[in-house]
């Protein structure tokens, strides 16, 4: 097969009516302080016994059509000798792989970061494809507060996220680009959507300039929302309101669905976020989700370390999924989530 026949196979893999992605990437600082919420020691066989459990949940590949790797995750196998990455495929989902090595501060930007990764970025692709990997994802993130994020780091970021995405065009794997403008803070609905309309008319320059192909990319930004901190919340359709007119001003047609992030909402609100988008008049692109978080968080409370709670965990990921899944049509409602 050539690239461009490859890469569109894993775009029509990954974007299906009524599924998302599975964000299960999380670098080792980040699962630690997941696992240290519930009360359990980030061992590697404990991240292996966890992630084991979460892809092996029956019939997953009804809603998820790809699942978000963490490098350690693509070398690991179940207790029968299963690679994590054919488990995936069993289920008919799409393994994908972090490929960033994570963000430093930004020199002569205070209170911004760059991401770093791209040094060395085509062997480690050559490496990750022949473990299975099809799909890849890089993120970037930016701070709101009075001052930032300034101009230098919404242009570096566009760039190294856009090459990124280039490198990985020629290594036959499809790119999730991932601009995420974070929640932290007491900012307006009007602030982020200020930032996050430069943010992503800045990343779609840059993917001009290296010649990514919109066709065979997936964008995963953020929604448009009130900082954590702001008193004054957003209804769902508020925030499809927003997140869509930011979306409409800067993504151009050509890239299939948008999956967002859910950087910190709770599962049931980026549930009915993401509802609401799919609500409004048809647009575009599909709009879908990647959710890490919004996704796992009711499985981890479920296990809390114990392999007795195997199926509830199970059960708790399948829900969150079947809920986003449905979603995807606009046809959620609050009371779906305690008929189950
Ligand atoms: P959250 O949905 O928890 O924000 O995670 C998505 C993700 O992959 C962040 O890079």
């Amino acid at each position: 097969m050539n690239i461009q026949d490859e890469l569109q196979a894993t775009i029509d893999a990954l974007v299906q009516k009524g599924k998302g992605i599975l964000a299960a990437d999380e670098s080792s600082p980040t699962i630690a302080k997941r696992f240290q919420a519930i009360g359990v020691e980030s061992t590697e066989e404990n991240r292996r016994t966890y992630r084991c459990m979460i892809l092996t949940t029956p019939d997953l590949g009804e809603f998820i059509s790809g699942v978000i790797l963490f490098e350690e995750t693509l070398g690991q196998h179940t207790d029968d000798g299963i690679k994590l990455s054919a488990l995936c495929l069993q289920q008919d989902i799409v393994p994908g792989i972090k490929v960033d090595k994570g963000k430093l501060s930004l020199p002569n930007a205070p209170g911004d970061e760059i991401t770093q990764g791209l040094d060395g970025l085509e062997l480690r692709l050559k490496g990750y494809k022949q473990q299975g990997a099809r799909f890849a994802k890089w993120r970037d993130v930016y701070n709101i507060n009075e001052t930032t994020p300034s101009l230098l780091a919404v242009q570096a970021n566009a760039e190294v996220l856009a090459r990124y995405a280039a490198v990985c065009q020629a290594q036959g794997i499809v790119p999730i680009v991932e601009p995420e403008v974070l929640i932290n803070g007491d900012h307006s609905l009007a602030r982020c959507a200020e930032v996050s309309e430069a943010v992503f008319n800045e990343v779609f320059h840059a993917l001009h300039r290296h010649q990514v192909v919109l066709e065979h990319m997936l964008l995963k930004p953020n929604m448009i929302v009130p900082g954590k901190l702001n008193p004054q919340k957003a209804s769902p359709h508020e925030v499809a309101v927003q997140t869509v007119k930011i979306l409409r001003r800067t993504v151009p047609a050509a890239v299939p669905s948008i999956n967002f992030l859910s950087g910190g909402l709770t599962p049931e609100v980026a549930t009915a976020n993401l509802n609401a988008m799919n609500q409004l008049d048809p647009q575009p692109w599909e709009l879908s989700f990647s959710y890490g978080r919004a996704l796992q968080e009711p499985a981890l409370q479920a296990w809390k370390g114990d392999a007795a709670n195997t199926q509830k965990v199970q059960v708790a990921l399948y829900q969150r999924a079947r809920l986003n899944g449905i979603a995807r049509y606009g046809k959620y409602n609050e009371a779906m989530e305690s008929n189950h």
